[in-house]
């Protein structure tokens, strides 16, 4: 969407994956703190300041926190206005956004295109959309979730942009985030509608799902691109469902995959793992890369797969990823990863932090751990 939001894929943290309903104001506050003092906030500011485009432009998302589902009451008021939960947000949305934006973040918010919202604790926006575009602006809302349950049969195509139009007239710039999770190929459509889009159903915290998700979100690589993003939901990481290697490699092919990055885990309680998997700012680079290109596999070869894609300066990202339950050598060939053939290749480990002294010359093996993967910068020198 052309509102100048986006222009890399959006970090930031989010209630559902680890919360549910069980979303309240003091976890938002708390959290927002959390993102603070664990210095994670300054990473995503840290990015956005050396970007190329950052310097035309202001740094608007990183890092953003919001409540999802089950933040309003059942009921509107009187005139139709939508009522932050009394027994949860007895503050009010306003004083959480003054909050967070007091500690430098956004602050985002989800509703639907529908009557309900998808826990039906809640109303939808489908009808109410000019209106509850001008509340969240009158409070100083950055992002807006937009989700498609109990809606009326009606295409998608034709309830988002009323919510596209009602935001671009309620007078603050507020990121839309499509979750419209497939019914209708949203990567066809999304990128007039808004900033990123939904490509599948809800992920779980575990390997398969985790896979699956990343695969079908792979198919629509070419559509993504700055202002427009393909979202294959939120990040597990730090949930408990999958080992730290398998978090690595969920937080690799995101950030290679040119995912938005939210968070989806307690940030308020977060292990030594987890905090180095999501504070990685080389793996973090990749993501925000100014090219803003989505990686793709090029080559599978049974559970062996190889990811590529270009970042700026003529570099490529590289994850070499091993889906088997045994250890892999794995070789990615320049023909596939989109390397002129006769290049020397420096290779940077993302995770292990090193500048591999080997020269590489049409191509690089790796051994790679079951379900795990390796993840690199390639960088011609000849
Ligand atoms: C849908 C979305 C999820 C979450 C829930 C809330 O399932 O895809 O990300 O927002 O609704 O009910």
């Amino acid at each position: 969407l052309a509102n100048g939001l986006g222009l890399t894929p959006q970090m930031g943290w989010n209630s559902w994956n680890h919360f549910n309903c069980k979303v309240d104001e003091k976890v938002i506050k708390e959290t927002a703190d959390a993102l603070v003092s664990t210095g994670l906030a300054k990473l995503g500011y840290i990015y956005v300041n050396i970007a190329k485009w950052a310097q035309e432009t202001e740094p608007e998302l990183l890092f953003l926190t919001f409540p999802d589902d089950c933040w309003a009451e059942m009921h509107r008021d009187a005139k139709g206005n939508l009522l932050p939960k009394n027994s949860t947000f007895p503050s009010g949305i306003k004083a959480l956004a003054d909050y967070v934006h007091s500690k430098g973040l956004k602050l985002g918010i989800y509703s639907d295109a529908g009557q309900f919202t998808c826990s039906k604790t809640m109303p939808g926006s489908l009808g109410h959309e000019e209106q509850d575009a001008k509340t969240f602006a009158s409070w100083g809302i950055d992002y807006l979730k937009y989700d498609n349950c109990y809606n009326d049969g009606t295409k998608p195509t034709v309830r988002y942009p009323v919510m596209t139009r009602a935001l671009t007239k309620a007078g603050r710039p507020i990121f839309f985030s499509l979750c419209e999770w497939g019914d209708l190929h949203p990567a066809l459509w999304g990128f007039k509608v808004g900033n990123s889009w939904r490509t599948t159903n809800d992920i779980s915290d575990n390997w398969n799902s985790m896979l699956s998700i990343i695969d079908l979100n792979e198919v629509y690589a070419d559509l993504a691109r700055p202002g427009g993003w393909n979202d294959p939901d939120m990040l597990e990481v730090g949930n408990g469902g999958m080992k730290n290697n398998e978090y690595i490699a969920h937080f690799s092919l995101w950030a290679i995959s040119k995912a938005p990055l939210l968070l989806g885990c307690d940030v308020r309680n977060l292990t030594k793992e987890t905090f180095n998997i999501i504070s990685n700012q080389e793996v973090i680079a990749v993501n925000q890369d100014s090219l803003g290109i989505q990686a793709k596999k090029v080559r599978m070869e049974g559970n062996s797969e190889i990811w590529a894609g270009p970042l700026s300066g003529n570099r490529v990202a590289l994850v070499l990823l091993n889906r088997a339950t045994v250890p892999h050598s794995i070789t990615g060939n320049w023909d596939d990863i989109g390397i002129p053939e006769n290049s020397v290749i420096e290779a940077r480990d993302v995770w292990e932090h090193k500048t591999l002294e080997t020269r590489f010359v049409g191509n690089l093996t790796a051994n790679v751990e079951p379900h795990s993967c390796k993840m690199f910068v390639l960088k011609p020198i000849a």
